[in-house]
This record gives C-alpha cells, structure tokens and sequence, in this order.
C-alpha cells in the first residue's frame, strides 16, 4: 500500500497550515468552533436517539421529531467537518503518528455511513412507533458511534 506520509507532509506544509501555525489565537479559536458545533451535534442527535428509546417527545412521530432536529445536525456537521480540516492541516505530521487520530477517523467514517443509511431511514419512518427493537437498535448504535468519536478525537491530545 503506497504511504499517505508525503500527503501529510503537504498538508503540514500549506498556507492554511502555515497559517494557523503561526498564530497564537487561531488554533484556540477553531477548536473552540469545533467544541461548540460539537454541543450542537451530539445535542440534536441525543434528542432524537431518546425519541427512538420512547423516552422524550412520545407523542410526536419520529419522523416529525427528525425534521426539526436534522437541520441541526446537519449545520453543525458542516462546522466540525470545516473546523476539523483546519485543526488537522495545522498540525498534520502529529496526527500522522497520533493513533487516536486514526482510531477517529475510522469511527466518523462509521458513524457518518450509518447515519446518512440505516440511521436515516429509521428516523424518517412514518410510522408512529417504528419496530421498538429497531428504534432502539439503531439509537444505541449511533450513540456508540458518535461517543467513540467524540473520545478518540479527545485522546489525541494525550497519546
Ligand atoms: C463530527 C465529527 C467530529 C467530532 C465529534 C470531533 C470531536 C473532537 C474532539 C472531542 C476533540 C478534542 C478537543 C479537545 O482536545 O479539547 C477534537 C479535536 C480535534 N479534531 Fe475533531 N471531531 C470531529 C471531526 C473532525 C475532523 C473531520 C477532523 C479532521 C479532518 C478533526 C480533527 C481534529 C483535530 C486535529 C483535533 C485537535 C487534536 C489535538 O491536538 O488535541 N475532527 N475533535
């Protein structure tokens, strides 16, 4: 398998990176961003995945309950994915050698797989109740998945 080192060596090396590097506040700054679009998207799924556990919203549909929240997560995809490029850029040969870093990259390939298939389709369903174990089933799998990447991206701080 060809090795993704000169990659990252390229992207360590690019203005962004450069860029970002040189700054003291920038760094802080986008992490900030990251955290915060971070609250909104694990907020906006954790409300729909208790929906799918019947423990909020039971007299909404869950699919009604997806339409509010969706947008939600959704935007704040957006930000953690923008926000993580540019965390990553600044300091890519350290993500290179950081195992969490794979270890992360791997889960939000999972989760966001899930998410946009299995998960979508459970919670789009019309009906009011959708098959109790499958609601469930896929609540308890997006939770896993989500959580596991929220964690890894926290170890690469310290491994
Ligand atoms: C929805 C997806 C994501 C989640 C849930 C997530 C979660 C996190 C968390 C919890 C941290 C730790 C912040 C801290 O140490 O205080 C973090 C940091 C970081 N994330 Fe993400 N992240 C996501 C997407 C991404 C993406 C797509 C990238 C890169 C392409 C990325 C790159 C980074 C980097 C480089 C750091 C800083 C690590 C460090 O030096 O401490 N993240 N992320």
């Amino acid at each position: 398998m060809p090795s993704l080192l000169p990659f990252f060596r390229w992207c360590d090396e690019t203005f962004v990176a450069v860029a970002v590097r040189k700054s003291v506040i920038a760094f802080p700054t986008i992490e900030t961003f990251h955290l915060l679009a971070l609250t909104l998207l694990f907020g906006s799924i954790a409300i729909q995945n208790l929906r799918l556990f019947g423990l909020l919203l039971k007299e909404q549909p869950i699919s009604r309950v997806e339409k509010i929240f969706a947008p939600w997560t959704y935007g704040a995809l957006v930000v953690m994915l923008s926000s993580g490029l540019l965390l990553f850029l600044s300091e890519a040969m350290k993500c290179y050698g950081s195992d969490p870093f794979w270890i992360k990259m791997g889960f939000l390939f999972l989760a966001l797989v899930f998410h946009f298939t299995i998960y979508r389709k459970v919670v789009r369903s019309q009906d009011f109740r959708p098959a109790l174990l499958k609601a469930r089933l896929a609540a308890t799998v997006s939770f896993a998945l989500w959580i596991s990447v929220g964690l890894a991206g926290r170890a690469i701080a310290f491994l």
